[in-house]
């Protein structure tokens, strides 16, 4: 059978499918992952990268000289060095479009979270306040203008959540979107400036590294609300923490960090912030189809019939 490195745990429904089509081993598991790497390292064809906080990097690449595929769970990829990867001819694939209308639709649950309060409010009765007085009144979404930032494909869904809310949409990204309504800013701090609340659905990676700073932030202002369900290096987090102490803005709704799993004790001290521990695609459907077309990619290639979704990196000609 075909040997391929899972790096890190998957969920069964994905696990199980790798085992019964291929030899498995499970570097993560490893009291010594060097020397497991040396001893099958020379036979493995595939790696399988189970969650985002493992680096499947040149190093990894040198000690797997037979691999030709690197299946990434999720469709960011940052932890995968996709551009050596490419350099060396190997395949990278992640997980597109299955997981949009999910994290869409959380980006929207955090949004309205934030900005309605619910996870304070939800305390605020468990405490037993209700019976001594009404929760104060919140902030609303009902003026507000909203900027999205990096209109992908998870950024066009929650653009369309956000218009059927009734809400003005620009967005902010490398490039002008065709086909797309909203107006674009080639500046992100003249976005800021002109909206309220910023979303953010950028990938990681250097070219995105803290590109919402202290700028950024001081240009959305004191009625600002910063979303972030794209990737936490995306936000300077500690220009992040200082704005919130200071009222630069008013709030943040995030589901991502910049050193997962651990969050600032800053951020987890606030109560006006809402927190997610990087939820936006974690339901059983979601995980399953994720999980489905990371093995499906897999197995597509060691059948001799090309990845299914290769990264910009790593494209795939079929001959
Ligand atoms: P996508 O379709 O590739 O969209 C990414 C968007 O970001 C594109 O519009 C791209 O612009 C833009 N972008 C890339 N680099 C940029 C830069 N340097 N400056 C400004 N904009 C830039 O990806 P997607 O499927 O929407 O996913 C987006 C990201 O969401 C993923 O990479 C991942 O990090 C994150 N994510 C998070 C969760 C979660 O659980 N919270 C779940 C899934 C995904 P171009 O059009 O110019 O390429
Ligand atoms: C996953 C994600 O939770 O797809 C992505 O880019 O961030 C999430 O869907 C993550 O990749 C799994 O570790």
């Amino acid at each position: 059978m075909t040997e391929i490195i899972m790096t890190g745990p998957l969920m069964a429904y994905a696990a199980d499918q790798l085992k019964a089509r291929f030899t498995v081993h499970e570097l993560w598991k490893a009291e010594d992952r060097a020397a497991m790497l040396k001893e099958i390292g020379g036979k493995v064809r595939g790696v399988a990268g189970g969650g985002a906080h493992v680096r499947i990097d040149g190093a990894l690449f040198d000690a797997l000289p037979k691999l030709e595929i690197v299946a990434n769970f999720g469709v960011g990829y940052d932890t995968v060095d996709a551009k050596e990867a490419g350099k060396r001819g190997l395949i990278v694939t992640n997980t597109p479009d299955v997981l949009t209308d999910e994290v869409a639709d959380l980006a929207l649950g955090l949004l309205l979270a934030t900005v309605r309060q619910l996870p304070q409010v939800d305390r605020y009765l468990r405490a037993g306040k209700w019976l001594e007085k009404a929760y104060p009144l919140t902030t609303s979404l009902r003026t507000r203008k909203v900027g999205i930032v990096g209109l992908g494909r998870i950024g066009k869904a929650v653009a369309q959540r956000i218009e059927a809310f009734g809400l003005p949409v620009s967005y902010h990204g490398r490039t002008r979107q065709a086909d797309v309504p909203y107006r674009y800013y080639a500046s992100l701090i003249e976005m800021a400036a002109d909206v309220d609340t910023l979303i953010s659905v950028a990938p990681g990676g250097a070219s995105t590294h803290h590109m919402i700073n202290a700028d950024v932030l001081k240009a959305l202002g004191p009625n600002g609300i910063v979303i972030n369900v794209g990737r936490g290096s995306v936000i300077d987090e500690q220009a992040l923490i200082e704005a919130l102490k200071n009222k630069v803005i008013l709030s943040a709704g995030l589901d991502v960090f910049e050193d997962e799993p651990r969050v600032p004790a800053e951020l987890i001290a606030m109560d006006h912030v809402v927190l997610l521990p990087h939820v936006g695609s974690a339901s059983v459907h979601t995980r399953e189809q994720m999980g489905q077309l990371l093995v499906d990619n897999l197995v597509s290639w060691f059948d001799g019939k090309g990845p299914l979704t290769p990264v910009a990196e790593t494209p795939w000609k079929k001959a």
